[in-house]
């Protein structure tokens, strides 16, 4: 075993007391609050659950992906604790286990592998990108246009007549794995109706090929010509290479594979919500990993990231962190990289990620200063925030500079996490579009009634606040 994993073993091993298997004991008071709810028998809906603002603690579908215990700090994919996933497996191996339900066999994991390095070239995809300013887009701009790109390549499906043979019964609500599973060049023009682009090819393509538009982008932005993927590299090795165009030593590419295993997936979160909104109106699956791109944008999900590291920097130094902290607060200043809607603890990803950033760190001046800087603020902030407030690190605080020792420059950090987050998207699309009710939740009403309509010609200034 590496040190890396043995490292992440041994955190496993010190919160061996909290299990999958205890927290998803049916009936128990705490995994009600902020955490995924676990049933005790078959679900009847419609069920009862106290809904705040934001959705918190809504009940929204029934799923078997992944497990979350906001109380107790506990992440799981399909059962598998995440402590066990990042000391044992690999991306790889995750990404089929989040999407269809089970570990691969080896022969199974060797034909997934092939599959995913199989999808990974996209020269089509890429020759239109090169073509598009991508250094005056946003890195998570571009990549909703990369993947937009992504499936008209596939599909081609604007430029033809729908075959009526493809069509739904407009009363049939709910799609067939329908997507042929083998492994055929797909970059090709097939004439696929957008409602059969939610299958499980579909799944493994972006899976792949979100790793090589994003390295495209982080290359593309700065005037580079992409790299050509290597189809004998892990998949964190060949992100990695395909970024800087130099082959990771084998330390930095089972970092990067565990950093990629933690983000795979994170229950309903705003950007797996947005997609499987998506998904539940039978749009396709590039539509859907697209919403969930632009969701993953935003600086208080994926973008906190790349906020943490400029923070970091603007500190400069762990002595000058209590000033920064007690100006941060007098002015009221969220902590990026801190809190979480479900986490009341300390998050299990950050508990993975912190020792990988002290390793990855160590050897530069520069780097082990901002770790060191990183360690005092999260000093700071639990000694003031952690027991009134329940506000721990989160994935995004240790993640940003993981990635940056990895050769990943700051506005490529959230397009690093969506390389991972995808496999989440896609299969909790595929699972929810299987017993599909488009999404549709309601609104309470707080505006005026009964105005009367003015003409407008007689219409003065806007009023304030409109
Ligand atoms: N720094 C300081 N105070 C905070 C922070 C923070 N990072 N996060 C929450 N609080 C306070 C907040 O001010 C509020 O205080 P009060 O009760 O006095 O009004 C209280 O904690 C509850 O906050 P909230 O906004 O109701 O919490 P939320 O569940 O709606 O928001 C969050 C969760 C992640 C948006 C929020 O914690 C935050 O803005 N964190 C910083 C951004 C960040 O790191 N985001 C990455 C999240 S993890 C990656 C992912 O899953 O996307």
């Amino acid at each position: 075993m590496s040190s890396t994993a043995g490292k992440a073993k041994r955190l496993r091993d010190a919160h061996a007391n909290q299990t999958v298997a205890d927290a998803v004991r049916p009936g128990k008071k705490e995994t009600i609050v902020g955490s995924d709810f676990v049933a005790a028998e078959p679900i009847k809906w419609p069920v009862q659950c106290t809904i705040g603002r934001g959705l918190q603690d809504a009940i929204a579908c029934e799923t078997q992906i992944g497990f979350v215990n906001g109380a107790r700090g506990i992440l799981s994919y399909r059962g598998y604790d995440i402590f066990d996933l990042c000391a044992q497996s690999t991306f790889e191996e995750v990404s089929f286990l989040i999407i269809n339900g089970y570990l691969p066999s080896a022969d199974e994991l060797k034909q997934y592998k092939e599959t995913v390095a199989s999808l990974r070239p996209l020269p089509r995809t890429l020759r239109a990108l090169g073509a598009l300013p991508i250094e005056k887009m946003t890195p998570m701009a571009a990549l909703r246009v990369g993947i937009a790109t992504l499936r008209q390549v596939v599909t081609d499906v604007d430029t033809q007549s729908p075959d009526p043979s493809h069509s739904i019964d407009t009363d049939a609500d709910t799609v067939p794995d329908v997507t042929p599973d083998s492994n055929e060049d797909l970059e090709v023009d097939r004439a696929i109706p957008a409602t059969t682009t939610l299958g499980r090819k579909d799944a493994y393509r972006l899976v792949a090929g979100m790793a090589t538009i994003v390295a495209a982008i982080a290359r593309l932005r700065k005037g580079l010509l992409p790299v050509e993927p290597r189809p004998d590299l892990s998949h964190a090795a060949n992100l990695l290479y395909m970024i800087t165009g130099t082959v990771p030593d084998e330390q930095q590419a089972r970092i990067m594979d565990i950093a990629l295993i933690v983000h795979g997936d994170h229950g309903m979160n705003a950007s797996t919500f947005a997609a499987m909104v998506v998904a539940s109106t039978l749009s396709d699956l590039y539509a859907s990993v697209e919403s969930g791109v632009g969701a993953l944008s935003g600086p208080l999900h994926g973008g906190a990231n790349e906020q943490v590291l400029y923070t970091l920097e603007s500190i400069g130094s762990p002595e000058k962190v209590k000033e920064w902290f007690k100006e941060a607060r007098a002015k009221k200043k969220r902590i990026m990289g801190f809190g979480h809607r479900v986490y009341r603890t300390y998050d299990p990803r950050a508990k993975v990620l912190k020792p990988l950033a002290e390793i990855v760190t160590q050897n530069d001046p520069e780097l082990s200063t901002l770790f060191a800087t990183a360690q005092a603020l999260e000093h700071e902030v639990i000694e003031e925030l952690g027991d009134t407030k329940n506000i721990f690190p989160n994935v995004d605080f240790y993640s940003g500079m993981i990635y940056k020792a990895l050769g990943v420059e700051p506005a490529m950090f959230t397009p690093v996490f969506a390389v991972s987050r995808v496999a989440g998207w896609v299969a909790r699309c595929l699972e929810y579009v299987k017993d599909n009710r488009i999404f549709r939740p309601r609104a309470i009403y707080t505006g005026e009634t009964s105005r009367q309509y003015v003409p407008l010609e007689r219409r003065g200034s806007t009023p304030k606040g409109a």
